[in-house]
């Protein structure tokens, strides 16, 4: 797992974006009344809450502490945990996740313990950044890396992965896919990419000093500025998502 922090405040400031957005995969999800279901890497509870709000039993899970408080100052039943490790046995009729399974790189573990944690037949449905979403966010914090010798190695913390791959290894895990799509999903930032950078990108910097930080945010953002801003528009990011729907078999 990669060394992220996590601030419930400056989420909700900054990324509310990231539940709105999330809201059709609720729809995807489809929850009734009683249902048991699981918010894997259920940030501060904004989604959860709507899940709730249809009747179904929600508990969340989320590797951040400061995550997990505000989720539960919802009145939402939430706990510490990492996807990696989960441990839940034949318990929920679903599993969702929105926006969260690319923080956690040994997604076999995460896809196991997903299964384990449904009941026979239970489904998982999430979504996560697909392959080549955000390249040229990447691309440019990779140069500014290799401008600075003193900054070390850029490390990609994300895993981004194909339809294809995806679905193999949700398969792998015992799973039937239902559903699996890539959308090209160009994301306004209301607040700007600096802002982006600070929340999203700080354990790609978090070996930095304050001034290496400064410097990164600066030349990240000349660096994308031609690229991903415009007057009439603003800051869009260049998102990719992948959407899915598997059962348990
Ligand atoms: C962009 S937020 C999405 C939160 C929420 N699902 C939403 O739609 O607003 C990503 C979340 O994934 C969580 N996360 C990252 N790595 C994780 C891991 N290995 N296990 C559990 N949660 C993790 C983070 O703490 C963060 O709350």
């Amino acid at each position: 797992m990669t060394h992220q922090s996590w601030n419930a405040s400056q989420y909700i400031d900054h990324a509310a974006f990231v539940a709105e957005l999330g809201v059709p995969l609720v729809a995807l999800l489809n929850p009734s009344r009683g249902e048991k279901i699981l918010d894997l890497g259920c940030g501060d509870g904004t989604l959860t809450m709507k899940i709730a709000q249809t009747g179904a039993s929600v508990h969340g899970v989320d590797a951040s502490e400061s995550m997990i408080a505000a989720a539960a100052s919802r009145g939402l039943s939430a706990e510490v945990c990492s996807g990696e490790s989960l441990n839940f046995n034949n318990q929920f009729d679903a599993v969702f996740s929105n926006a969260a399974l690319h923080w956690m790189t040994d997604y076999q573990a995460v896809i196991g313990g997903v299964h384990r944690a449904l009941k026979p037949n239970g489904r998982f449905v999430g979504e996560l950044g697909g392959l080549g979403n955000i390249a040229a966010l990447i691309d440019a914090m990779e140069r500014v890396f290799a401008q600075h010798d003193d900054f070390g190695q850029f490390k990609n913390p994300w895993f981004f992965p194909s339809a294809e791959v995806y679905q193999a290894a949700l398969e792998q895990g015992g799973f039937r896919v239902s559903h699996i799509e890539t959308i090209e999903r160009p994301t306004p930032l209301k607040t700007g990419v600096r802002e982006w950078l600070k929340l999203f990108a700080n354990s790609v910097t978090q070996a930095l000093s304050q001034d290496q930080k400064a410097c990164f945010h600066e030349e990240t953002e000349a660096l994308l500025k031609p690229v991903l801003y415009s007057e009439q528009e603003g800051w869009i990011a260049d998102y990719v998502r992948l959407r899915f729907a598997a059962f348990k078999v």
